[in-house]
């Protein structure tokens, strides 16, 4: 597919080390996949958010690990060397340290990830350090984490007042010290993501959480107007997919309408011989 090396966790380590800065993406199917892997992107990850931008739910809440597991096998089978994050899903790893490692296990072992994401901060330290102790690495999520979306009061900045970017702050601490690879901070204030990426020895990711962290992860269908409920601020649209399918499928559609389409180059025809070879068969049939 391409020759670039695969992704390896010293090899994200090392970008952070010479203050490159980590590449993240979303992706949820294999054509999408495809895509990714051609551009080179560091880290993909099939996140629970494929409930709501392939899935049509309003939320995040009714994915299943069965769902994940077989997103995450077609993205692994477009993307074949970026570091791949499976996203674990709700009540996936909340109910016990062993839920969580047995549903992290099967992120490794039936769909190829090389690692697996987690929601919260200190009150999720025990599934991590069980998970890490399964040797399954472990990427933490802070600020709007969407499982929490409702005791959160909606998808909003988090972390505003010092009070609670303490909080922020001391939680990366604690997923770290638990053992946490990476931590990904979606929609904290600029500098209070600036203080932890600081404070970190492990990579931390920005999802609008500004520019000082040591990368960037945006959503796929966020980037490429393909998610036709809203588009956050923090999603930068590079190109408008959306309306370029969209175009497409109405000039299709008046195409056939109108018998343009199928054209003669879009179908395959029958030798004379044989054209007449079924009339006389058909003709023996009466
Ligand atoms: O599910 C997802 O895509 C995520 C991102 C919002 C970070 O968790």
């Amino acid at each position: 597919m391409t020759d670039r090396k695969k992704v390896t966790l010293p090899m994200l380590f090392d970008k952070m080390a010479k203050g490159i800065p980590l590449t993240m993406i979303t992706c949820y199917d294999f054509p999408m996949a495809y895509l990714v892997e051609q551009a080179g992107l560091d880290i993909v990850l099939v996140g629970d958010s494929l409930g709501m931008t392939m899935l049509g739910y309003d939320s995040t809440l009714p994915v299943t690990m069965d769902d994940m597991i077989r997103h995450a096998q077609a993205v692994r089978r477009g993307t074949p060397n970026s570091w791949l994050i499976g996203d674990m899903p709700y009540m996936s790893y909340q109910p016990s340290d062993e839920t969580a490692v047995r549903c992290a296990g099967r992120f490794m072992a039936e769909a190829a990830c090389d690692g697996i994401k987690l929601e919260g901060g200190q009150e999720i330290t025990p599934r991590v350090r069980a998970i890490v102790a399964a040797g399954i690495p472990v990427m933490g999520h802070l600020g709007l984490t969407p499982q929490s979306v409702s005791s959160l009061g909606g998808f909003r900045l988090q972390g505003k007042s010092g009070k609670q970017a303490k909080k922020i702050v001391d939680d990366a601490r604690a997923l770290e010290d638990a053992g946490a690879m990476a931590i990904l901070l979606e929609l904290v204030p600029d500098r209070v993501s600036q203080v932890i990426t600081e404070r970190a020895s492990i990579p931390i990711i920005s999802l609008g959480s500004g520019p000082h962290a040591h990368g960037q992860l945006l959503i796929f269908h966020d980037m490429f107007g393909l998610y036709p409920k809203f588009t956050p601020k923090m999603a930068k649209r590079y190109a408008d997919a959306g309306k370029v399918i969209g175009d497409g499928l109405k000039q299709y559609v008046a195409e056939v309408t109108s018998k343009v389409f199928p054209e003669p180059e879009r179908y395959f025809g029958i030798k004379d011989e044989e054209y007449e070879e079924l009339m006389r068969l058909l003709a023996q049939e009466g």
